[in-house]
């Protein structure tokens, strides 16, 4: 019998890979749909911890990241050891971490978010009295605090694409437009950029807000967020005047470089049986990290239901 191989692709990775996927998603719908799936391979066209994430919703498929190398800064930046010293040093505090994190990392989290349920996730908790500590992205965790006036503390690692936005080369962008102009953008970028954005939310959330944009056709619209998604945008309404938001003068460099491991032979390549194979996460290491994601997905289910 052939084996029933599912490629799953982030809206980050190349419209060439997008288009050999049999589901193109943000975090927390690819993390549904692999949970999901009735596969015998999951091929992720991602980063290894989404890859990771897969394989611990549906342990019974086998997960292939294409390319070895395809890691994330918020995971390379964030020491598990010294983690696991900070969130002890808070033994009344929920730890909330983001789904860009190792999966020893999840499994010293009481609950895993995504971009698109941050926000209602932690409202919960403190709707229910308890007290937060937020890792791993503190650009993410100072939105947060700023934008509900919580006081989580906030662990100190950042997305290097998000983080080179900047207000400097916003604001001459903006300025330079004669007519009307918005930003948009992905919460991983510093709070000064967040603080200029119409509005902030996930690839998702942002890909929704385009295709329901209501506004003249002749406005600009600035996203700050990877250059993968403006693919996504252009589909959805090519009649929009859609723009990479600038980080310095002369440079677009808002590219994932883990993203774009993935590329058409490293895929294909996946889709034969060769790539990263997941196989290295101890039996009680993802059954401690599904624990704060199947939370996660429960909730997600229930208030998005
Ligand atoms: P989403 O949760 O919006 O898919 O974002 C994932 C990511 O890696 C953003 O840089
Ligand atoms: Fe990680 Fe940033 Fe790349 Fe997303 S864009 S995978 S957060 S390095």
């Amino acid at each position: 019998m052939t084996k029933r191989v599912v490629t799953l692709a982030h809206y980050y990775t190349q419209p060439e890979i997008q288009q050999m996927a049999d589901k193109v998603g943000d975090s927390l719908e690819l993390s549904l749909f692999a949970r999901e799936a009735d596969a015998d391979v999951i091929v992720f066209a991602g980063v290894r911890f989404m890859a990771e994430t897969a394989k611990i919703l549906n342990p019974a498929a086998k997960v292939i990241l294409p390319d070895a190398g395809s890691t994330c800064s918020l995971v390379t930046q964030t020491d598990v050891a010294a983690l696991k010293k900070w969130r002890n040093s808070y033994p009344d505090h929920v730890h909330v971490s983001y789904i860009n994190s190792s999966a020893e990392h999840k499994a010293l989290s009481d609950w895993i978010v995504t971009s698109r349920n941050v926000d209602d996730i932690i409202a919960h908790l403190y709707a229910e009295g308890k007290q937060v500590i937020f890792s791993p992205d503190r650009n993410m965790g100072a939105y947060l605090n700023f934008q509900y006036g919580y006081d989580m503390p906030l662990w100190s690692a950042v997305c290097e694409v998000h983080d080179r936005f900047n207000e400097a080369a916003l604001d001459e962008a903006l300025g330079a437009v004669s007519g009307a102009a918005h930003l948009i953008a992905h919460p991983e970028s510093p709070l000064p950029v967040l603080k200029r954005a119409g509005y902030v939310g996930s690839t998702s959330g942002m890909l929704n807000w385009v295709r329901e944009y209501q506004g003249s056709t002749t406005d600009v619209i600035f996203v700050a967020t990877e250059d993968g998604i403006l693919y996504n945008m252009g589909l959805a309404r090519p009649d929009l005047d859609l723009r990479q938001a600038p980080i310095y003068a002369g440079c677009q460099c808002n590219s994932c470089p883990y993203m774009k491991m993935n590329t058409v032979e490293a895929v294909k390549r996946a889709q034969q049986g060769d790539g990263l194979l997941i196989d290295y996460l101890g039996e009680s290491e993802m059954a401690s990290a599904r624990a704060p994601i199947e939370r996660m997905l429960e909730f997600s289910a229930r208030y998005y239901a």
